[in-house]
């Protein structure tokens, strides 16, 4: 059992493997998500990180390690994980307030005893207005709005986020990234956010989990240490700055000829981390 000093964490990967028949896309993959905690996880197209939230949420097997959810391992999709994913993922043939009563409604909850939370919800990602729409009539950015509330419905106490603002316009994504942190300020689930973009891995994450290599495994986990509630001004900062170079380094690394990798002396880590340094 934890002692009163140690957090049990939301979410603990250890020692995980995946292979697709002979090839091996990672191995080794260890960390933590702790309750409230944001862990952004980033590296290059290919290296996996789709192939390990789906494992994270108990949509595939890994080869090697285990996943434990809120201290249990993960065999199939456990209660209390809900997922973004990058396409919306809605029912068309579902209006924005079936959609994000959806995850209720599987559970058993009728649409009528359901329509409080689902109208708390729609308003809280600015969708009043549009529960009678279908998800067809609504931009990108509103699409991904209702994915979001559908997500938060069931009161996860685990979201996981696969690049969910990826396929937006730049100003739809800066301010659902804005409205992201300001909804998760309020709350104590643990989240995985993958994202392509580094900058939204240093703005969302408490800490960033690098990938790299082929097959792929952790270069680095490094503490952000930015306060919250962070903002636009966030990105403004040194620290926010000395993150980014520093990640920045980890991933473009391997894709560019003039790219050193960030050494210890980079001073943005804090968490020590056994990878090889190659
Ligand atoms: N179901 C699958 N069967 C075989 N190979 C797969 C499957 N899913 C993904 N892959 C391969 O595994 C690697 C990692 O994929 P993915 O997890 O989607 O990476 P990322 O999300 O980091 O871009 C890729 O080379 C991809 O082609
Ligand atoms: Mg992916």
């Amino acid at each position: 059992m934890p002692t009163a000093t140690e957090v049990e964490p939301k979410i603990r990967v250890e020692n995980l493997g995946k292979q697709y028949g002979e090839r091996t896309v990672f191995s080794d993959i260890s960390f933590d998500v702790n309750p409230g905690e944001i862990v952004s996880i980033v590296g290059p197209s290919g290296c996996g990180k789709t192939t390990l939230l789906r494992c994270v949420v108990g949509l595939m097997q890994p080869s090697h390690g285990t996943v434990m959810v809120s201290g249990a391992p993960v065999v199939e999709p456990p209660e209390g994980v809900a997922m973004v994913f990058q396409h919306f993922g809605l029912f068309p043939w579902k209006t924005i307030a079936a959609n994000v009563a959806y995850g209720l409604t599987a559970q058993g909850v009728s649409m009528k005893d359901a329509a409080p939370r689902v109208k708390e919800l729609i308003d809280l990602v600015g969708l009043a207005g549009f529960e009678k729409s279908y998800p067809y009539q609504l931009s990108g950015g509103m699409q991904q709005r209702a994915g979001l509330a559908r997500a938060l419905a069931v009161e996860p106490g685990v979201l996981v986020m696969d690049e969910p603002f990826a396929a937006l316009d730049a100003q739809t994504r800066d301010i659902l990234q804005l409205e992201l942190l300001r909804i998760w300020d309020t709350r104590s689930a643990a989240m995985m956010f993958v994202t392509h973009s580094i900058d939204e891995a240093v703005l969302m994450g408490d800490r960033i989990v690098i990938l790299r290599g082929r097959p792929s495994s952790i270069f680095d986990i490094v503490d952000v240490a930015i306060p919250r509630p962070r903002g636009r001004e966030t990105v403004d900062t040194d620290r926010f700055r000395t993150v980014r170079d520093y990640v920045w380094r980890a991933v473009m690394h391997d894709a560019t000829d003039d790219t050193p990798l960030p050494t210890d002396t980079d001073s943005v880590r804090v968490e020590s981390h056994t990878a090889e340094r190659t």
